[in-house]
């Protein structure tokens, strides 16, 4: 028998070639590209192309009008767990038939979320069945009784083999769950493909057969993909554009909140995040995450800013902290946690040089708390703020946020989004905003402090410390 050609395919992006190559020519990356063999699928295999006409199809009745298909969504109830942070992450409940990917780093908590959220699904009367490949039988139980879920009935089961899995689950006897959590999509492998669990072509030959099995059987199927230390899930863009939604839980492992972020949803928004606290029982929903974001955040307190940022598409409110003290060096001393300190010197400059305000002779130090990196231009006037709150002694006007990008003649010049970063300061209960003269049709909550030049501001906050 000939020999079936051998293939190479890139771990970053899925990119195939006949020959090895140091780099991608797909994506550039380096040293990615690993050779698996080509699919082999035999007949009657879960992987053998469907061999069905669209004319067989049409015969069995199997081809539906638009019109039908729209009253069919509209008549399709989502799966709600009542788990509100969750279910408007998923935009609304689950949508039975639909394929959600979620991703998140090792450790973060996604088993714990997803066992939770399958608990809370079965309590609500929807069939649920986690599988896991990751852990024994045992483990899992002893998750679901430190989660206080040991009167749950969700169906726990622990198998790789996506061959055992789908047959179990789509036998044709049994009711098949109205929602099935695959855990984790690198550790299953499909017989179809003789390369190893968690390459390239697994991950998307597994997605493949379940996003089939969703489709065909009506059922709502999680699966959870590790990301890898470069901030991408194995087999990443081929499963993420083959889902219908794609999650994100993330967070840092030693602090203790979490946030579920949605980044694309055929059947929702994609500006929702959910978010949550890891506690010793498993994760909490927090209703008003500016209570765990800003938790510690000292209210009346100088030196602090809450800048509402934009992290790719979604908006995130973070405190920025500053101290400014006098200093004793030749050459004051400069530190920064979470900023550029070129962007910093800059904005020191312009303090200086525009406002008058001698602080380049001082010692500053800078830091964005909560352990995030910001590089967004945006962030210039929140850190102005908490630079002369610090020097003024004087708090900021409370639950207020900042935004706006500082331009080197002092003016703040308007920054992208922000509607989207006055929505998220509203929701999470702020009551006004600095920003840069704006126009925004938004009825929100807020009152809207527009700073046109970096000196009013600094105007504002000494007037305020000698009326104080
Ligand atoms: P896990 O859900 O296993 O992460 P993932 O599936 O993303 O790899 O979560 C693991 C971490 O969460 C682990 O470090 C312990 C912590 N944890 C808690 O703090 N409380 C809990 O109730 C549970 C179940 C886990
Ligand atoms: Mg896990």
């Amino acid at each position: 028998m000939a020999r079936a050609q051998e293939k190479y395919v890139c771990q970053a992006c899925g990119a195939t070639t006949a020959k090895w190559a140091g780099k991608c020519d797909a994506c550039g990356e380096w040293n990615s590209m690993v050779e698996e063999a080509p699919v082999s699928a035999p007949p009657g295999s879960m992987g053998a192309a469907p061999t069905n006409s669209l004319r067989k199809a049409s015969a069995k009745g199997n081809v539906i009008d638009f019109a039908a298909m729209a009253g069919a969504i509209k008549a399709s109830k989502r799966y709600e767990s009542g788990l509100s942070e969750f279910d408007r992450v998923v935009g609304g409940g689950l949508v039975p038939g639909s394929v959600t990917l979620v991703g998140g780093d090792p450790g973060i908590g996604k088993s714990t979320l997803l066992m939770q959220a399958c608990a809370a699904l079965t309590a609500k009367g929807h069939e649920t069945i986690y599988i896991s490949g990751e852990e024994a039988l045992e483990q899992l139980r002893l998750r679901a009784l430190r989660l206080g879920l040991q009167d749950s009935t969700v169906k726990l089961a622990t198998e790789t083999n996506m061959r055992d899995i789908l047959t179990t689950l789509d036998n044709g006897e049994s009711e098949t769950p109205a929602v099935v959590v695959i855990d984790s999509i690198q550790t299953m492998w499909s017989d179809t493909i003789t390369a190893s669990p968690g390459t390239v072509s697994q991950v998307r030959a597994c997605a493949q057969e379940l996003i089939r099995f969703a489709k065909k059987r009506n059922c709502a199927v999680f699966i959870v993909g590790h990301v890898t230390k470069d901030g991408q899930i194995a087999g990443p863009r081929v499963v993420e554009h083959m889902v219908d939604t794609v999650l994100y839980f993330e967070g840092e492992r030693s602090d203790r909140f979490r946030v579920l972020r949605g980044v694309k949803n055929r059947f929702g928004a994609t500006d929702e995040i959910g978010v949550f606290e890891m506690r010793d029982s498993g994760l909490q929903e927090v209703h008003n995450p500016s209570a765990l974001f800003l938790d510690s955040r000292g209210k009346n307190v100088s030196g602090a800013a809450v800048f509402a940022g934009v992290e790719g598409t979604r908006p995130v409110l973070v405190e920025i902290q500053a101290l400014v003290a006098p200093s004793t060096l030749g050459t004051p001393r400069r530190a920064v946690v979470g900023w550029e300190s070129s962007r910093l010197a800059m904005v020191l400059a312009v303090l200086d040089a525009r406002c008058g305000l001698g602080i380049g002779a001082q010692d500053v130090y800078l830091n964005v708390a909560g352990g995030l990196k910001i590089r967004e231009p945006a962030a210039d006037l929140a850190v102005a703020a908490a630079l002369i709150s610090s020097m003024a002694e004087t708090p900021l006007p409370p639950d207020s946020v900042i935004f706006g990008e500082i331009s080197l003649s002092g003016a703040v010049r308007h920054v992208a989004q922000t509607d989207a970063r006055l929505k998220e300061a509203a929701k999470l209960g702020f009551t006004e905003a600095l920003l840069p003269a704006s126009k925004t049709d938004l009825k929100l909550n807020l009152r809207l402090n527009e700073v046109e030049v970096l000196g009013d501001l600094v105007r504002q906050l000494w007037q305020d410390r000698t009326t104080s």
